[in-house]
């Protein structure tokens, strides 16, 4: 292991270059207009593991963006470690409210400024170098198989498809995941659980055609007013959901769970202070770090209607569109949680206007065992390169595949993230520390060799 952490210093350059070539790409895959850039996205992730020793290297068309796989197995005796990552990204915008352009990477601060440098185009990156590292020195532990996809940002919509046809293809004994983050580089931790995900948009119609705000102004009812109305009744005094049903299958989390959150938590004057908020706002009852990882909750993400371009139009609107979305919590089902939203918004409606309720993606929580052979190989990997036994923690986030990977293939997650919670992924100024893009590159080896280790000790 001397000989991959010299390799890692005399190529820390040659791996960010590298990296820097990939961050070029523009791969955002909600936008058709960036479409061939995410088809280039996956061209290079695929000539890069080629390059980095793996056989069997293909682009899996699908009816979106191509899945990139690629193997190498060495005994079928040993473990199988199948990592999967990301190689489409968020939009950037709003553009200008970067200090460097987003897809021209810049490092300052010790950091990688631009889009998908953490999510999860730096973060995937790590595995293929580390895989490249492995091969080189001949000390590859484990057999291993790659699936990086590029619809992540746009609910994995057709590798789903690919994983039910294609079983036997991906058996593997757990799934490796960098697309998570960890508490701080001085608090090491471990994703042991993430939130799922119903996202759906709304659409309230009043008036057949858009209507002078002066001459109609007063008599009818104005869709946008009457959305910010419905919406204000989604949540209570108490900012709880107030979705009847909406808490029913919410898993209860143990004391010593709670109390183990509360002992590696930012001090709340800490977190005011890092978003420029006066005041914290969520349920009653929760902590902060609860609020984001063990509780569900309820946002709008965008909201339109009437007149939005530069200066002033004084009309009411037709029509008034918002995008909501509920996080998740295990037990609670993001089908059922759609149901349950849209009939109580229905409800809801005053006459003046109908309502349109239509669904985007959705995906389910995860929670990983913190007792399983690859949760402890991962927590001794980072305990190795950390110099600190990791700590288990539950995120905010979504990776909505991971509950797929286990209903479909029976195969747990990892979820060996290493960004932080303030690299300021999805929003302007995305980053990824230097240190944590080495210390992952470093740090995946010893998952593969403890792996190996603890699964035959247990045959
Ligand atoms: N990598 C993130 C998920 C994440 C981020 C988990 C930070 C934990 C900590 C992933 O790329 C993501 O953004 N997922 C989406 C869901 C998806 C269905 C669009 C999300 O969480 O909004
Ligand atoms: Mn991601
Ligand atoms: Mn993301």
């Amino acid at each position: 292991m001397e000989a991959l952490k010299t390799q890692l210093e005399e190529n820390k350059q040659k791996y960010l270059d590298e990296l820097f070539e990939l961050l070029r790409i523009p791969s955002v895959s909600t936008d058709p207009s960036f479409s061939d850039d995410v088809f280039e996205a996956a061209e290079f992730v695929k000539k890069k593991l080629a390059a980095a020793g793996a056989d069997e290297v293909e682009l899996v068309a699908t009816k979106g963006y191509p899945i990139v796989y690629g193997e190498k197995i060495i005994d079928p005796n040993l473990p199988t470690i199948l990592v999967y990552g990301h190689y489409d990204v968020q939009p950037a915008d709003p553009y200008d409210l970067w200090e460097t352009p987003p897809f021209e990477p810049e490092i300052r601060n010790d950091s990688i400024y631009a889009r998908g440098s953490c999510d999860d185009k730096g973060q995937m990156y790590m595995h293929i170098k580390a895989f490249e590292m492995m091969m080189e020195h001949d000390t590859l532990a484990c057999n291993v198989k790659f699936m990086i996809e590029g619809e992540e940002e746009v609910g994995s919509k057709h590798l789903s498809k690919f994983v039910e046809e294609n079983k036997d293809k991906l058996k593997a004994d757990v799934v490796l995941i960098s697309d998570t983050s960890m508490v701080s580089i001085e608090t090491p931790s471990i994703t042991a659980g993430l939130r799922g995900l119903s996202f759906l948009e709304v659409e309230v119609t009043g008036p057949n055609k858009d209507l002078h705000s002066g001459v109609y102004g007063g008599a009818v009812a104005n869709p946008l007013n009457v959305l910010c109305e419905m919406i204000a009744k989604l949540k209570d005094d108490d900012n709880k959901v107030a979705i009847p049903g909406f808490y029913d299958d919410v898993e209860d989390v143990s004391q010593a769970e709670r109390d183990e959150m509360a002992s590696v938590a930012m001090d709340d004057e800490v977190y005011k202070r890092s978003l420029n908020v006066k005041e914290l706002r969520g349920e009653a009852g929760y902590s902060t770090i609860e609020r984001t990882a063990i509780r569900p909750t309820l946002d709008v993400n965008g909201m339109w209607g009437g007149y939005i371009k530069e200066g002033a139009k004084t009309v009411i609107g037709a029509k008034a569109t918002a995008k909501i979305s509920m996080r998740l919590v295990p037990h609670q089902d993001s089908t059922k949680i759609g149901a349950l939203f849209t009939k109580y918004f229905k409800s809801l409606a005053p006459d003046s206007v109908t309502v349109k309720v239509s669904t985007f993606h959705g995906g389910e929580p995860y929670v990983t065992p913190i007792d399983s052979t690859a949760y402890k190989a991962a927590s001794m990997a980072i305990e190795k390169t950390f110099g600190k036994r990791p700590v288990g923690i539950r995120s905010g986030g979504s990776i909505p595949i991971t509950a797929l990977f286990e209903r479909v293939l029976g195969v747990k997650s990892i979820l060996l993230g290493f960004g932080l919670d303030s690299d300021d992924i999805h929003s302007p100024n995305e980053h990824f520390g230097l240190f944590n893009f080495y210390k992952g590159i470093e740090t995946i080896p010893y998952f593969f060799k403890y792996f190996a280790e603890i699964t035959q000790k247990n045959n």
